[in-house]
């Protein structure tokens, strides 16, 4: 049996060892529409051990029935599987409720004796996952008070730490929670959490990229002109104006799950699946990247929603939204042209672009191949496109690839099909939610798909110029676009000087 989930054939071998997980913000939206539905279906899936207790920790004044309930409505809401009473009852009898203050000494000291005795009464073994889904101004303290309470020590169980994101807001406030997290715990210690990596699809893109024979070949400036990756969304931002102004579509997408999927097409093999030797290749091509200083602002677009049309109802643009400030200079809109200055991607742009309020809801990565070097089929028909593989992250999971045929008859006449590859229709099962497959990570202690903290630190040191000139410099101005559009015509722009154009995916 392995212990790496890149490795391990069957998932049911992989049934995570006694532990504690203590979830901080539990009453939180994440924590309701994600982690608690997570957990019960890995109750469902038989991955949870019969030694697992789950402390969900809150300010308020509530008790344990409080919490099943809340639970309860949030796997009834959210959970990919429906709720059934036999496995509720073994769920709900895991949750218990911890009261505390965040930032009172006094209350991890309790805390500990908490989870001293759940130790003693369900044989978890001193085993803890700290679990940080609450906003990031409180990462230090909770980190601080756990060192302090002796919550962060190993012996002969494991203690470890989960980070949401946002990961710090610019490349120095990223170095300083990397240290204040460091004075505690050691980085093998610390899990930060991208939920993309979580994806089926893009840990796939591993497997196709290094367990097919034909695509390393071509996987290079030699036969590929350019890649495109989209993040579109159709949702705007929601009830989180407090939040997404503060940190716009660059912060909330780009530099972080959009960067992984970069990180991921561009790097080159690495020795073996262990967590660092991915990481390390992912961090080498991560620093062969171009930082955005001002001479490259030309490359980037900042856009943001006007008042425009979804689904065919009106929807308020962004300055609109409850929350956020009229005069708001907060993208929902990015795209730029990544430089990798590398043997295997010199002159191949990498072009990004993610946006909410788009038309569509998709994510893909489109590899584009260079064009043949004669074209011979010069005869009516369709132009012939070059030949291009489509990753579709989500939704309608697959691989297409786009190739030139010749239309039957007796005529030479040109059309472009696609080969399609989908996972519904290949593997008739339902792939598990990121969060699943991240939380089982954790316990594992595997940190394959988690962000090691130079891997961190080298993604914001890309985009830092930007995120402190955008609201001054001129060349970062905000384009806005109406909702329901694919986003400002300066985006179109921006490809379309180097004579390329966007996909309509
Ligand atoms: C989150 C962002 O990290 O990812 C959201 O904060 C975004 O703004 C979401 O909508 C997208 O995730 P997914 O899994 O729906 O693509």
């Amino acid at each position: 049996m392995t212990d790496n989930p890149l490795r391990a054939g069957d998932g049911n071998e992989r049934v995570a060892p006694p532990a504690v997980l203590v979830i901080f913000g539990s009453t939180g939206d994440l924590a309701h529409r994600k982690l608690l539905p997570a957990l019960y279906n890995l109750l469902v899936d038989g991955l949870l051990p019969s030694s697992f207790a789950i402390a969900a920790v809150g300010r308020r004044a509530e008790t344990d029935d409080d919490v099943r309930a809340q639970a309860r409505q949030s796997v009834a809401n959210f959970s990919r599987r429906r709720l059934d009473e036999d496995r509720w009852r073994r769920f709900a009898a895991m949750l218990r409720y911890v009261q505390m203050q965040l930032d009172a000494p006094d209350d991890y000291a309790r805390l500990a004796q908490f989870l001293a005795a759940l130790d003693v009464e369900c044989g978890t073994r001193g085993n803890r996952l700290f679990y940080l889904s609450v906003p990031p101004s409180l990462f230090p303290v909770i980190v601080e008070r756990l060192g302090d309470a002796g919550l962060a020590r190993e012996h002969d169980n494991f203690v470890r730490i989960i980070v949401e994101k946002p990961f710090g807001h610019d490349l120095a406030s990223a170095v300083t929670l990397n240290e204040q997290i460091h004075r505690v715990f050691a980085e093998r210690q610390v899990f930060r959490i991208d939920h993309y990596l979580g994806k089926e699809t893009v840990q796939n893109l591993l497997v196709l990229r290094f367990g097919n024979g034909i695509l390393e070949p071509i996987w290079n400036r030699r036969y590929v002109d350019h890649c495109q990756i989209t993040v579109a969304e159709t949702l705007g931002i929601g009830s989180r104006a407090a939040y997404y102004e503060e940190a716009g579509a660059l912060r909330d997408m780009v530099a972080n799950h959009m960067m992984q999927l970069v990180s991921l097409v561009g790097m080159e093999p690495p020795v073996d699946l262990h967590a660092d030797s991915v990481r390390d290749e992912k961090v080498k091509l991560l620093r062969s990247i171009e930082p955005i200083g001002p001479a490259q602002f030309a490359t980037v677009v900042r856009g943001q929603y006007t008042a425009g049309w979804l689904g065919g109802q009106p929807v308020p643009g962004y300055r609109e939204e409850p929350g956020v400030a009229p005069t708001s200079t907060t993208e929902t809109y990015f795209a730029v042209r990544l430089t990798i200055d590398n043997w295997r991607w010199a002159g191949v742009p990498f072009y990004l672009r993610h946006g909410k309020r788009l038309p569509k809801r998709v994510t893909e990565i489109a590899i584009q191949f260079k064009q043949p070097p004669r074209q011979f089929f010069q005869t009516p028909g369709e132009e012939p496109a070059p030949n291009v593989l489509v990753l579709r992250i989500q939704p309608d999971e697959g691989i297409s690839l786009r190739l030139v045929a010749k239309q039957p008859g007796p005529a030479i006449r040109l059309q472009n099909v696609t080969l399609d590859f989908l996972y519904r229709t290949a593997f008739d099962v339902e792939p598990p939610e990121a969060y699943e497959r991240l939380l089982l990570d954790c316990l594992l202690g595997d940190s394959t798909l988690f962000a090691r903290r130079d891997e961190i630190e080298t993604m914001w040191r890309i985009y830092d110029a930007v995120l402190a000139r955008q609201h001054d410099d001129p060349a970062l101005a905000i384009h806005p676009y109406p909702a329901g559009s694919w986003g400002p015509a300066a985006a179109d722009a921006l490809i379309a000087a180097d004579g390329r154009a966007w996909r309509r995916p």
